[in-house]
């Protein structure tokens, strides 16, 4: 850490990895210093594309450089425990794509060695840091909108990828509640907290991931949440909140930057709107940015126990709709 800048080091060449460096040429107190990739031949096709100081051939190099800060894992599923106690027993603090782990157990392991080493972790749920998400969180507990009764939230996109892909692959542990579905649940958890009870259910794929998944959250004084999530359809992927005063909107792509609307029960709406640099992922990046250089462990804006509630309520939605990872057991 040097004049107050983040080196970031990628782990994994993929498509996430691309956007993510897309967004710390932005990034407040950020560079993007090094790739590592599985082959050579990416890391370099990466630093073709992108300035990077170095590009290694292996995880283990990328994460024994001394001048890397901060490790960002872009892998699929299955592999972000491995990665992220690879990057902390290599001394790096780590901001690991969602979901944090596959299951629970995962999560309290990757969240426990990074105590252990005093090391900063968290979890790559950039919505969370999105200004109209936040915005929407701000509305309800000021309680413009008056009581909430219902939550709607839809995170569809219909995949055409192969049964390898990692999107159906069981073995890098596909299906739409981890990939897509977390972001409905990530929401209802964000603005309610815990529910008391929930219900699911799914269609699985031959390999048995969930290729649809529908999922319901009760809360205490008849508020509800009803998301859902597709491989196979693609709805619009909106999100929209109502109370007994009015309705907040969150339009297409709700998860990504955008605009807010605010309705009341006159029919005046009213839309926010706000300045956003890059893609949106720069916003998650200042964060880590900014507790690393504060010297804290853990951000306060999405916590080590926000990625476990969300863990425990994934591993309860896929127990109740059967979908089962044959190497990532929950215990
Ligand atoms: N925050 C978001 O908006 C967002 C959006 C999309 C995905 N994600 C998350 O980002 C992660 C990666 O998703 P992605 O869409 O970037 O996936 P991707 O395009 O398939 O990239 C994953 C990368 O992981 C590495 N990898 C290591 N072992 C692999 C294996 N067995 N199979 C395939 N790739 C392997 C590869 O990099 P090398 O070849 O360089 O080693 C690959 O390019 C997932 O956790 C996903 O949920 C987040």
């Amino acid at each position: 850490m040097s004049n107050n800048t983040i080196k970031w080091g990628i782990l994994g060449s993929g498509w996430i990895a691309r956007k993510f460096a897309d967004a710390l040429a932005v990034a407040q107190n950020c560079e993007l210093y090094a790739i590592g990739s599985r082959t050579q031949t990416q890391a370099d096709l990466f630093a073709n594309d992108y300035p990077v100081s170095r590009a290694y051939g292996s995880y283990e190099e990328l994460v024994q450089d001394k001048d890397i800060d901060v490790v960002y894992i872009a892998t699929p599923h299955n592999l972000h425990l491995e990665n992220t106690l690879l990057a902390l027993n290599n001394g790096k603090h780590v901001l690991c794509e969602k979901p944090m782990g596959v299951n629970l157990r995962e999560t309290n392991q990757m969240y426990g060695v990074a105590a252990e080493k005093n090391l900063f972790l968290m979890e790559a749920m950039w919505s969370r840091f999105l200004p109209h998400i936040i915005k929407a969180k701000e509305l309800i507990d000021a309680e413009v909108i008056g009581d909430v009764r219902l939550l709607t939230a839809t995170f569809c996109i219909r995949s055409e990828n192969g049964p390898q892909h990692r999107h159906y692959n069981i073995d890098l542990c596909g299906g739409t509640i981890l990939d897509i579905g977390i972001y409905n649940i990530f929401l209802s958890l964000f603005l309610f907290g815990k529910p008391e009870n929930f219900s699911a259910s799914a269609t699985l794929s031959e390999q048995g991931i969930d290729t649809n998944c529908s999922c319901s959250f009760v809360y205490p004084e008849q508020k509800m949440s009803v998301m859902y999530s597709s491989f196979l359809a693609d709805p619009e992927i909106v999100a929209s909140i109502h109370g007994t005063k009015g309705s907040i909107e969150l339009e297409h792509l709700w998860f990504c930057p955008g605009a807010l609307k605010l309705k009341n029960k006159n029919g005046n709406d009213q839309i926010f709107s706000f300045d956003v640099k890059g893609n949106g992922y720069e916003f998650e990046a200042e964060e880590v940015a900014k507790c690393l250089l504060a010297g804290k462990t853990q951000s306060q804006l999405w916590t080590p126990d926000d990625s476990r509630l969300l863990s425990e309520m994934m591993d309860k939605i896929r127990e109740q709709c059967g979908v089962v990872y044959p190497a990532h057991d929950y215990n």
